[in-house]
C-alpha cells in the first residue's frame, strides 16, 4: 500500500487515556449503573444434570418480602426470537422456554425482587422437581463418539501416513483440561425498556452492535430501538462475545415486572453460564529425518461441547501452517457431553493446539539431539504452507534471536535435569505462537472541535488493551497533535458500526480508520488552508477563520485484494526459564521473555501490557488452572476461586516484552498486526518443555501441578 502512516519511531506513546478513571474507580462498569426504580434479577439453577422439569415451587419466594416476580417456563413471556429459523438469533440456549434440562446449573427461574438480597434469598425458595436421566459428562470416557462438526474441520496435504517413514519420530497424547475466563469483572446487565418496542441495556460485552442486533432479533423489535452501552469492560477474554441467557432472563425480568432490571452473575455462575475453553483430547505423530526436517505431522483434537450446541475451537490447524512439512494432515473434533457450552477464549485453538504441537516439536528436538531453536529454524516456513502464498510479513527469525539473546539461551544445558542451582533443578523452554491477522470493516467520525479538540467515535469495545489509547496514539500521529488533545469515544451502540473486540482485529481494523479518518481530515484542513500553510497547523486557528464550528469526516475502512494476496498471521516465542524444587515439585518461574512479530507497535505502553497478561494467562494455563466437575453429578465443583486456581503477583516473574516492530504494510496502512492472542499462545508448551528441561519429566497433561513431578 502507497499510503500508510509514517514510521517515525516514537516513544513510549501515550498513558492509558483511561487509566486514572481506572485506578481512581471513577470508571463505570455496568452494574455499577442505578436507575431510578431498579429491581434486582438472581437465577436459580438447576440442580440435576440431564432431564426435565416435572414442577417449581414458587408460592414460598413469590410472597417473601420485596419480591415482584419469579419467571420459568411456565409463566414466561414469548420471546419471539425463540421461534426463528436462523440459530444465530435463538442462541445456543432458549432460557425459560421448556422443561428440557440440558447441564447442571443451568437456570430455571430468575427471581426479581426490590433488592439484591431480597432476590438472592428468595431464590433460595425455589424448589423444582425433576424427572433425571443418566448423564455423560467426562471427556475421556466418550471420546469414540468424537464427530467432525463440518468438512472444514478435516484437513490433509501428501500422504497422512509419511511420518512413519521418518528416521525419528515422536508419538503422543496431550490433555487440556477445561479453563473459565474468570475476568475480574462479573457478568452484569442492567435492562430497561423504555416503551413496548424499546429497550435500554448497560451490559458487559465485546461487541455492542452484535448484542444491540441480537437483543433485536431475540425481541421481535427494531434494531435502533435498542441501544447498548458498555463503556467500560472489566476483562472478558472471549467470555462477552454473545448474548447469553442472564441477558435474556434480565430483559425478560425488565418486561414483566416493567422496572429496569439488574442482574449480576455469581463467581459460582461465571464458572458454568458464560462458557469456557473446552477440555480437548489431542494425539500428535511427528516424524523427521535425522538431519531434523519434518517428514509428516498427524495431528488429531477431540474438544467437549454441549448437546445443544457444536462448538469445535480448531486446535489442530496451527499444525497446517506453523512449519514447513509436506505431509500434514490434521483433524477438530467434538465430543457432546450433558454440560454447558464452551466458547471462544483467548487464542481460541492454537493456544490448545501449541500446547500439543509445541511439546511435540520440543521432544523430537530431544530424540535428534538438537536445539528446539535450531530445530525450529530449519523448519521454518518461508511462505505460508496451508495456502502457498507469501506472507504479508514475517520477521519470525528476529523473533528467536531477540529472546535468546534476552533470556540467557545459551546457559541452557541440551541434557535434562544436568543443571541445579540453590538446590533447585534448572530449565529453559521454547514454544512458538501464531494466530491469524485479519482486518474488519469500520465506520468512524473523526470531528474537529472549535476548541482544536479532535473528537473520534466509533462502536467498538475495549475489554482492557487499551484501546482508545492506542486509536489516540495512532490520531495524534496522523494529524501531527498532542494526545491530550484528543478524545476516543466508544462502547456504545449509537456510534459507527465497528466490530466485536475479538479474534486480535482491533488495532488493525479501528487503527485503519482513525488513520483514514484523520488522514482525510487533514487534508480538508490543507484544503481551508490553501497555499502557504504550515506543515503543523492550529486547527482551532482555521476553524475561526473560516467561521467553522467543526470540521467532521467518515472513514469506511475494510480489508482489500490484499487478503487474496498474502497469508496474514502475527507471530510469538515464548521463552521461559523455570526452577523446579526435586523435593516438592514446585514449579517457580525465573524469567519469562515473550517476544512479538506483529508488525508496527503503534502504543509501546499497552502492547507491553498486553504481552505481559497473556504470558500470566498462560503461566495460569500451564500450572494452575483446571476447572472440575464430579462426573458423578455432572457438576463443577471448583466454581470459586479458592478452589480454580489463577496466578497471582507472588507467581510471577520477571516477564519481558520484547518486538520486532516491522511495519506490515500488506495488511494495513498502519502497518500494525493483533497481539491479544500470540500473548497466550503457546506460552503453556514453553513451560512444559522448560519443565521437561530442568527434570527430564514430560507432563503431557495440564496443569503441571507439582503431583505430577514427585
Ligand atoms: Mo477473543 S477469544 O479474541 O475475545
Amino acid at each position: 500500500m502507497e499510503d500508510k502512516i509514517s514510521n517515525k519511531n516514537s516513544s513510549k506513546g501515550p498513558s492509558r487515556v483511561d487509566g486514572r478513571l481506572k485506578v481512581t474507580g471513577a470508571a463505570k462498569y455496568s452494574a455499577e449503573y442505578a436507575l431510578p426504580g431498579m429491581a434486582y434479577g438472581v437465577l436459580v439453577g438447576s440442580t440435576i444434570t440431564k432431564g426435565t422439569i416435572t414442577s417449581i415451587d414458587t408460592k414460598k419466594a413469590e410472597t417473601a418480602p420485596g419480591v415482584l416476580a419469579v419467571i420459568s417456563h411456565f409463566n414466561c413471556p414469548k420471546v419471539p426470537g425463540y421461534d426463528s429459523a436462523d440459530p444465530a438469533v435463538k442462541g445456543p440456549l432458549k432460557i425459560f422456554h421448556d422443561n428440557k434440562i440440558v447441564y447442571n446449573g443451568q437456570p430455571i427461574a430468575v427471581v426479581v425482587a426490590d433488592s439484591f438480597e431480597r432476590a438472592l434469598f428468595a431464590a433460595a425458595l425455589v424448589k423444582a422437581e425433576y424427572n433425571a436421566e443418566k448423564h455423560h459428562t467426562n471427556l475421556k470416557d466418550n471420546l469414540t463418539k468424537a464427530v467432525a462438526p463440518h468438512d472444514d474441520a478435516v484437513y490433509s496435504r501428501g500422504m497422512p501416513e509419511a511420518w512413519k517413514t521418518a528416521a525419528v519420530t515422536v508419538e503422543q497424547e496431550y490433555i487440556l483440561p477445561s479453563e473459565v475466563h474468570h475476568p475480574m469483572e462479573l457478568h452484569a446487565i442492567i435492562a430497561r425498556w423504555d416503551a413496548a418496542d424499546k429497550i435500554s441495556v448497560w451490559d458487559k460485552t465485546q461487541g455492542v452492535k452484535d448484542t444491540q442486533s441480537n437483543i433485536a432479533k431475540l425481541f421481535g423489535i427494531p434494531v435502533d430501538n435498542v441501544q447498548v452501552h458498555s463503556k467500560f469492560v472489566g476483562g472478558a477474554f472471549g467470555s462477552a462475545l454473545q448474548v447469553w441467557p442472564h441477558e435474556v432472563a434480565a430483559i425478560i425480568g425488565a418486561k414483566v415486572v416493567k422496572r429496569p432490571v439488574k442482574l449480576v452473575l455469581s463467581r459460582a455462575d461465571m464458572a458454568t453460564s458464560v462458557g469456557y475453553r473446552p477440555h480437548t483430547w489431542q494425539k500428535i505423530a511427528i516424524g523427521a529425518s535425522a538431519d531434523g526436517k519434518l517428514v509428516g505431522v498427524v495431528h488429531e483434537a477431540a474438544g467437549q461441547t454441549s448437546t445443544f450446541e457444536d462448538f469445535a475451537e480448531g486446535p489442530s490447524d496451527v499444525s497446517r501452517q506453523l512449519y514447513a512439512c509436506p505431509n500434514v494432515s490434521t483433524s477438530n473434533k467434538m465430543v457432546s457431553l450433558d454440560i454447558g457450552s464452551p466458547t471462544w477464549m483467548r487464542g481460541p485453538g492454537p493456544a490448545t493446539g501449541t500446547f500439543a504441537l509445541e511439546s511435540a516439536m520440543d521432544e523430537l528436538s530431544y530424540k535428534l539431539n538438537i536445539d528446539p531453536i535450531e530445530l525450529r529454524l530449519r523448519n521454518y516456513a518461508e511462505t505460508d504452507p496451508e495456502s502457498g502464498k507469501p506472507f504479508s510479513g514475517k520477521n519470525l527469525k528476529d523473533a528467536y534471536r531477540l529472546g535468546a539473546d534476552n533470556i540467557g539461551w545459551s546457559d541452557r544445558s541440551q541434557t535434562p535435569g544436568s543443571v541445579t542451582k540453590d538446590g533447585w533443578l534448572v530449565g529453559y523452554g521454547i514454544s512458538g505462537g501464531v494466530f491469524g491477522a485479519d482486518r474488519e470493516p469500520v465506520t468512524l467520525t473523526a470531528t474537529m472541535m472549535a476548541d482544536g479538540k479532535l473528537v473520534l467515535q466509533t462502536a467498538v469495545s475495549d475489554i482492557g488493551p487499551g484501546t482508545a489509547t492506542a486509536m489516540v496514539a495512532v490520531a495524534a500521529e496522523t494529524m501531527d497533535m498532542p494526545a491530550d488533545k484528543i478524545r476516543f469515544d466508544l462502547g456504545d451502540s449509537a456510534f459507527p458500526a465497528a466490530p466485536q473486540q475479538g479474534g486480535s482485529t482491533i488495532t488493525s481494523s479501528v487503527g485503519s480508520a482513525v488513520y483514514m479518518a484523520c488522514r482525510d481530515l487533514k487534508e480538508k484542513f490543507q484544503q481551508l488552508i490553501g497555499n502557504g500553510g504550515t506543515d503543523k497547523p492550529d486547527y482551532a486557528k482555521v476553524l475561526k477563520q473560516h467561521n467553522l464550528q467543526r470540521l467532521q469526516v467518515t472513514a469506511d475502512s475494510k480489508a482489500g485484494k490484499e487478503v487474496d494476496t498474502y497469508a496474514m498471521y502475527s507471530w510469538s516465542v515464548h521463552f521461559v526459564k523455570v526452577l523446579v524444587n526435586p523435593a516438592t515439585g514446585v514449579v517457580k518461574l525465573d524469567k519469562v521473555t515473550c517476544v512479538a512479530d506483529n508488525g508496527r507497535i503503534i502504543s509501546p505502553k499497552t502492547a507491553r501490557s498486553q504481552i505481559i497478561g497473556g504470558a500470566i494467562m498462560g503461566i495460569g494455563m500451564a500450572l494452575m488452572e483446571e476447572a472440575v466437575i464430579d462426573d458423578r453429578y455432572g457438576r463443577v465443583i471448583n466454581s470459586n476461586f479458592a478452589d480454580y486456581h489463577v496466578p497471582v503477583n507472588a507467581d510471577i516473574p520477571q516477564i519481558e516484552a520484547l518486538f520486532v516492530n516491522k511495519p506490515d504494510y500488506n495488511i494495513n496502512p498502519i502497518g500494525a498486526k493483533g497481539m491479544g492472542e500470540i500473548s497466550l499462545i503457546g506460552m503453556a508448551a514453553a513451560v512444559a518443555n522448560a519443565v521437561y528441561n530442568a527434570t527430564g519429566k514430560r507432563v503431557r497433561d495440564l496443569p503441571i501441578t507439582p503431583d505430577k513431578l514427585i
